[in-house]
């Protein structure tokens, strides 16, 4: 365990040691030391996994990532694309926009931050996290729901191009989609027979109440991704809820966790029926194609081969 060494002041830890460690799936961050409001946190990322950093007010620190291994891909503010390597090092002081980065291999880097951030990004963002987990679970779908959507939502807002703040939203959005189902009864969340009219008309507030949640926090980025949240019921011919929008008056990237959870839903295994074959749900998406934005329903079509099922 942790060697301290009082007369010099001095900590050591040893190789895979940490003084708090925290892991989601596919990200594993160890703080390795906090002491002055400066925080060093190891992250590991496996390939695949999406990490960034974000603006917020009144946050003025010095932030850096030295790369210790893999490849990081990073897309800058005007969407060029870097890759970042063993020993390659980045820094902001403060950071001005949202950065995205994309792990193409297992990476691993040091993080440092002259602002405290380890149990603020830990808590409350951990929280929802798990809480957006748990109720799809109590929904009938199984724990890797929100994985999946958030994965493939990534992947289709890349095709589309999108900005690298639109994405650090999406990424939060598309994970939380659901959270507000917290808010509905459990009598009416895991009802076997037909909902009646108000009991649908509870249901049909949890993208209402999943914005008011992302709200409550306080943190930026969940503020920004809060209307990702809201619209993900929303279609685009006019036909969806709560607000009944249509067109461009839907969020791009609430178009595009619609349509990512359209074909999740119709693909994966529930409680009370099987999925279909991908080939089926993606003919079934292709025929209610006036219900999705067109650009969305493309990017899907075309990350075919890239999709399970
Ligand atoms: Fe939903
Ligand atoms: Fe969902």
């Amino acid at each position: 365990m942790l060697e301290a060494d009082p007369d010099s002041g001095i900590t050591l830890l040893r190789s895979g040691e940490g003084l708090e460690r925290v892991s989601l799936k596919g990200l594993e961050l160890r703080l390795l030391a906090s002491g002055d409001g400066t925080e060093l946190i190891l992250h590991k990322l496996s390939a695949g996994s999406h990490w960034g950093l974000s603006p917020a007010d009144g946050w003025t620190a010095l932030e850096g990532l030295f790369m210790i291994s893999g490849r990081l891909r990073w897309t800058g503010g005007a969407g060029d694309k870097r890759v970042l390597q063993a020993g390659d090092f980045l820094s902001a002081s403060p950071v001005l926009k949202e950065a995205v980065f994309v792990a193409e291999t297992d990476v691993e880097f040091l993080y440092c931050s002259s602002q405290p951030v380890f149990h603020h990004y830990s808590n409350q963002i951990r929280e929802l996290m798990s809480l957006a987990v748990d109720i799809e679970q109590k929904d009938g779908y199984t724990a890797d729901h929100c994985h999946r959507i958030m994965r493939l939502s990534m992947m289709l807002g890349e095709t589309m191009a999108l900005s690298s703040t639109e994405l650090a939203y999406l990424n939060f959005g598309s994970f939380l989609h659901d959270v507000g189902k917290i808010k509905v009864p459990d009598s009416i969340l895991g009802k076997p027979g037909k909902l009646t009219d108000e009991e649908w008309r509870v249901m049909r507030m949890h993208p209402t109440f999943g914005r008011q949640m992302l709200h409550e926090t306080g943190l930026p980025s969940l503020l920004s991704a809060g209307p990702i949240v809201e619209q993900h019921h929303e279609r685009f011919d006019g036909s969806g809820y709560p607000l009944r929008l249509k067109g461009s008056e839907i969020s791009v990237a609430s178009a595009i966790v619609a349509v990512v959870d359209s074909y999740d839903a119709l693909t994966t295994n529930r409680v009370y029926r099987p999925g279909i074959p991908k080939a089926e749900a993606l003919d079934e998406i292709d025929r209610s194609r006036k219900m999705y934005h067109p650009e969305a329903v493309e990017a899907l079509f075309q990350n075919r081969d890239r999709l399970d099922g």
